[in-house]
């Protein structure tokens, strides 16, 4: 099984108006960790990198703050004839509490493989878990 696991500082840059997490920081880094578990699954197929092709079930469950780290666990759960899907959860961790669920969604990446003209065409990945 394929879990990886990625770790971001929030910064005063990363927030919102009410001075909590942006939440499309959230989805990028949480797109991020998708990308890394989809990365290190691919390895010797034919698919080069993976491109995001859909993002379900996304839940913000609690706000994470400035100088929370927010942990990062991406793992595979299915995988199709180019798809991969990928579960992700955000844990944030203070200085009072460990990891406390934050965020959890369902990315859906699909393999593909880059052509001399700069486009990229879906290719079978050929693998499961
Ligand atoms: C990814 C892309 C190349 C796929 O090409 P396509 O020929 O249209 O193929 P489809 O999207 O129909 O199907 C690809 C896979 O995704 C699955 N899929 C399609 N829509 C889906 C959805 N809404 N949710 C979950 N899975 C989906 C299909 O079932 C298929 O899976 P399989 O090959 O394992 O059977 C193309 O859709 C694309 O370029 N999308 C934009 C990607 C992008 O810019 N992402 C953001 C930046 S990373």
């Amino acid at each position: 099984m394929i879990v990886t696991r990625y770790s971001q500082l929030v910064m005063p840059q990363d927030t919102n108006v009410i001075g909590t997490l942006f939440g499309g920081q959230m989805v990028s880094w949480m797109d991020i960790a998708a990308g890394k578990t989809a990365h290190r699954f691919l390895k010797g197929t034919a698919g080069e990198v993976a491109v995001t092709r859909a993002i379900d079930a996304m839940e913000f469950k609690e706000p994470v703050h400035v100088g929370n780290w927010v942990n990062f666990t991406a793992k595979i759960v299915e995988t199709g004839h180019s798809s991969i899907v990928i579960k992700v959860d955000a844990y944030k961790e203070s200085h009072e509490d460990d990891q406390i669920l934050a965020c959890t969604a369902m990315f859906t990446m699909v393999s593909v493989k880059k052509n001399k003209d700069g486009s990229y065409q879906k290719v079978n990945h050929q693998k499961s878990i």
